[in-house]
């Protein structure tokens, strides 16, 4: 998947505001990408534009997405879509586990979601689903006959998932899919999330707040902050060597388990909203400890070094394809973002991700 200038706007009473500005990544084929930020970054807003179901107030409006075999997702409409959505790209919602339908057993929303999808053989469906149930340590049969207030919230987040993987999406998008979740529960789904992945050389997205997570499953990192991507690379070069500030932020917020506890310091400051998202100059200024007299007037531009892409006009580095160099402090400058990526992929499948009845796309975001 090869993201190109995407800007995702939502209409708000102060006009059309940008959630997500300008963002470039590649999901390459067989890589776990994680994406982190805080609350109100655009983590869900670019998620759901993968499957082009941004809902109003909010559409993309600028970028492609482009996916190999399939075209530019932007462009999809109608039937393609709906069979581009659950059967190329399997996508567990934020909350997923307040997604299902609760009139219908999980068993009857597994039959929609073939049915929908053109599936031929529902009792290979069937089987499919069960086993990927039971490694995740449930029940399959059980789970089947089962009205979602028969589950709890950790059991129905497992059930988001196997409905984003049993069509056999090849390109998988999983929003915050632990967070109802205890950590030994977590580090078990996070385990067979890894496996499957690798099974079935899967491109895989995990958004989340927890860099623990990250730092479990992910081959690369995206860091999100104001819309934007600030920083990308191998997930053990960006968390074991942070560069832009924000990372370092994020990576030294985290309390510790050992150690001197007071070690973690919390980012000073609050994450900007749709309306005070600067529209000039560095998106994290007023929170950052380097900020310079450049940074109020001209975006940092992304560039390139040691497989690193970094937004921060105090990063020494060298330029990406397609940049001008960037050095030092006060290195000279471009005005677009270089349009490079994160590793990560594709997709492979079917239609909705939830059955036919579940809630739409527009309800669950
Ligand atoms: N339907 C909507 N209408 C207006 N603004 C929206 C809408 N959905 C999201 N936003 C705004 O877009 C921005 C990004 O939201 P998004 O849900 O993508 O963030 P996120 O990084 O997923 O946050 P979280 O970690 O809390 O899930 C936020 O400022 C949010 O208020
Ligand atoms: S560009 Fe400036 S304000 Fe932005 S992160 Fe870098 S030093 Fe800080
Ligand atoms: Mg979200």
């Amino acid at each position: 998947m090869r993201i190109r200038g995407l800007t995702v706007v939502y209409k708000t009473p102060a006009g059309e505001l940008p959630a997500v500005r300008d963002i470039d990544m590649d999901l390459a084929p067989g890589t776990i990408t994680g994406l982190v930020g805080e609350s109100g970054s655009g983590k869900s807003t670019l998620a759901l534009s993968l499957l082009n179901a941004v809902q109003p107030p909010g559409r993309i409006s600028a970028g492609q997405i482009e996916i190999d075999g399939i075209g530019d997702v932007v462009k999809l409409r109608g039937d393609k879509l709906r069979q581009v959505r659950g059967g190329q790209i399997g996508y567990v919602f934020q909350a997923a586990q307040n997604s299902l339908n609760p009139l219908k057993t999980i068993g009857k929303q597994l039959l929609d979601l073939g049915r929908s999808h053109d599936v031929d053989n529902l009792r290979a469906l069937v089987a499919e689903a069960k086993e990927l149930l039971g490694r995740m340590g449930l029940d399959g049969a059980r789970v089947l006959d089962s009205y979602q207030h028969e589950l709890s919230g950790g059991m129905r987040q497992r059930v988001g998932i196997m409905f984003a993987l049993v069509l056999n999406a090849h390109l998988v998008v999983l929003d915050e899919p632990t967070t109802a979740l205890d950590v030994i529960t977590q580090a078990n789904i996070l385990e067979i999330v890894r496996d499957i992945h690798a099974e079935r050389n899967l491109t895989t997205l995990v958004i989340t707040h927890d860099i623990g997570v990250v730092a479990e499953v992910a081959d690369r990192l995206a860091v999100m902050y104001g819309g934007q991507l600030v920083e990308q690379g191998p997930v053990r070069d960006v968390l074991g060597e942070p560069q832009h500030p924000y990372t370092r932020g994020l990576i030294q917020a985290i309390p510790r388990l050992t150690g001197d506890i007071s070690e973690a310091h919390a980012l000073p400051g609050r994450p900007p909203n749709l309306s005070t998202i600067p529209t000039e100059g560095c998106v994290f200024r007023e929170r950052c400890p380097l900020r310079m007299d450049i940074c109020e007037t001209v975006e940092p531009p992304l560039v390139s070094g040691s497989g690193r892409l970094v937004a921060c006009h105090a990063v020494a580095d060298t330029p990406a394809k397609g940049t001008k160099a960037t050095t030092g402090v006060s290195g000279g400058l471009t005005s677009s973002r270089v349009r490079s990526g994160i590793g990560e992929e594709r997709a492979a499948g079917g239609d909705d991700v939830n059955p036919p009845e579940t809630p739409t796309e527009e309800e669950q975001s």
